[in-house]
């Protein structure tokens, strides 16, 4: 369940209202008290972050906006004030809510809205009783004040109705949603956003030899699948598609080099990518974004099991490449590596690939950055560096050099799936760099996506890293063919 959200022009006495503000001075036309009036005045004089006003019919909250250097970390401070807000508008039971501002940035009841939605995501499904922090008691409606156009607004519901049921996906247990069923919630959702789906199942895969999919599917019980997800308007700007590819291993136990200790919580994860090219495509074709883009989701669980694959396996990809399989646990990299290759019949202007793939991301960024490597043109790289920057989903380059690349040689296959433990990361993007015939950004969200507590509105767990960057940066692209035309 999530708020709706709505336009209004007149804001009524009786309604609850957020106000943002722009300076400290409380807005002439918000309807309170003498006494209120001199409360909320003292309260913005003293700097306070934001002032609460329970009048007796209504709620009043006055956000004040943070002063910045950069417009970009004052629009992240006003997603993070409505973060620490969502408490307190929770407590207060309002069936709708209304958000307007004073004197502020034009998007600003934008931000703050999306940050409030993606606060109160909850992933309350199995839970059989109602509790505190569990019970849906946000605004049923958000309702949007100020010039917005409906475009805007259309954007905000479609990029947070993504946000959320990609998050309910990655915090599925392994138990509630295999491949298959992974692969179904995949065609329902492109279903009801008008993108196609296919899916390939376990016999057409093999005809295909996709030997690393298959080869990490060895151990498990279920069968895997790839999924080829389309949008293709008939207005469409590119001639050549985008390809996303998201890794989607349901569950990684590491396989026959098992992962130890606690190294396997939260595992269930691992197909976070998948996810989130599932929810890019759902925001860019429900709000119609006149781009040719294809999504790949190669998926299974990787376990150990009486088949499993096996250190020293020598397995041959869907490219004809061999791999020497140096780690099981590094089954992420051969799934991708085999949509890398798929991609190439569709000619792309550019691969995207998403996934949780190194720890080495993580212990090298933390959850503040997705580590990127690229062989694709700057101008890429330098607008995905601008959307990071815009929705709070900051990149770091990594070095791409082909030295990292020779560490992945094998005595006995072309290839191996490990490098030493140095330079975990860029090693894995080498890897997947291998099988790219057309230009890549390797983008690996190990870091970013398995929060073990809330980052503000990046609730802990899945917060589907990735998904506003990525659907941003497609409408820019879209934006910036149009504008060439
Ligand atoms: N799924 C993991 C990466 C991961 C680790 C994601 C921590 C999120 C949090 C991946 O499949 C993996 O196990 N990678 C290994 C590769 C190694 C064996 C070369 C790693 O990073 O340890
Ligand atoms: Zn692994
Ligand atoms: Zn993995």
């Amino acid at each position: 369940m999530k708020s709706t959200i709505d336009k209004i022009s007149q804001i009524s006495p009786d309604q609850s209202v957020v106000c943002i503000i722009g300076n400290d001075i409380v807005p002439e036309r918000l309807i309170l008290s003498k006494s209120e009036k001199e409360y909320a005045q003292r309260q913005l004089t003293n700097k306070e972050e934001f002032v609460f006003i329970n009048s007796y019919n209504k709620c009043i909250y006055i956000v004040r906006l943070k002063e910045g250097q950069n417009h970009y970390k004052v629009r992240e401070e006003l997603r993070r004030s409505s973060y620490n807000l969502r408490k307190l508008i929770k407590r207060n039971n309002h069936t709708e809510l209304v958000i307007t501002s004073e004197n502020v940035y034009n998007e600003a009841v934008l931000d703050f809205a999306e940050g409030l939605l993606l606060s109160f995501y909850s992933f309350g499904k199995y839970k059989t009783k109602e509790e505190e922090g569990v019970k849906q008691n946000f605004p049923a409606m958000l309702l949007l004040h100020g010039e917005l156009a409906d475009s805007e607004i259309k954007w905000l519901v479609e990029l947070t109705n993504a946000v959320y049921f990609t998050r309910d996906l990655i915090n599925e247990p392994v138990n509630h949603l295999n491949a298959t069923m992974l692969a179904g919630e995949i065609k329902k959702i492109g279903d009801s956003a008008g993108f196609k789906v296919e899916v390939l199942t376990k016999g057409k895969i093999e005809a295909l030899k996709m030997g690393g999919l298959l080869a990490v599917n060895k151990g498990s019980v279920d069968p895997p699948v790839f999924c080829i997800l389309e949008w293709k308007p008939s207005n469409c700007l590119n001639k050549n598609p985008i390809v996303l590819v998201g890794k989607g291993i349901v569950y990684d136990t590491g396989g026959l080099n098992i992962k130890t200790g606690d190294f396997m919580a939260g595992m269930n994860g691992d197909m976070a990518g998948a996810a989130t090219v599932t929810g890019v495509l759902h925001t860019i074709a429900s709000t119609g974004i006149p781009l040719h883009v294809i999504g790949l989701v190669p998926s299974t669980d990787n376990r150990p099991g009486g088949n499993a694959y096996a250190q020293g396996d020598i397995i041959t990809m869907f490219n004809k490449l061999t791999v020497e399989i140096g780690n099981t646990d590094a089954e992420g990299r051969l799934i991708l590596a085999d949509a890398i290759s798929y991609a190439s019949k569709y000619s792309p202007e550019l691969i995207i690939d998403i996934a949780t793939l190194t720890g080495s991301a993580a212990m090298t960024f933390g959850n503040q950055a997705i580590a990127v490597m690229t062989n694709a043109e700057r101008k890429y790289i330098d607008l995905l560096d601008e959307c990071g920057k815009d929705v709070y989903e900051r990149i770091a380059e990594l070095p791409f050099w082909e030295e990292y690349g020779e560490l992945l040689k094998s005595d006995v296959a072309d290839l191996k799936n490990i490098g030493g433990r140095a330079a975990g990361a860029i090693i894995a993007g080498k890897f997947l760099e291998k099988f790219a015939e057309f230009p890549l950004i390797h983008m690996d969200i190990a870091g970013t996506e398995m929060l073990k507590k809330d980052d503000y509105y990046r609730l802990k767990n899945g917060p589907a890293s990735g998904l506003r960057l990525l659907s941003t940066f497609l409408k820019r692209i879209a934006a910036d063919y149009s504008e060439k035309k």
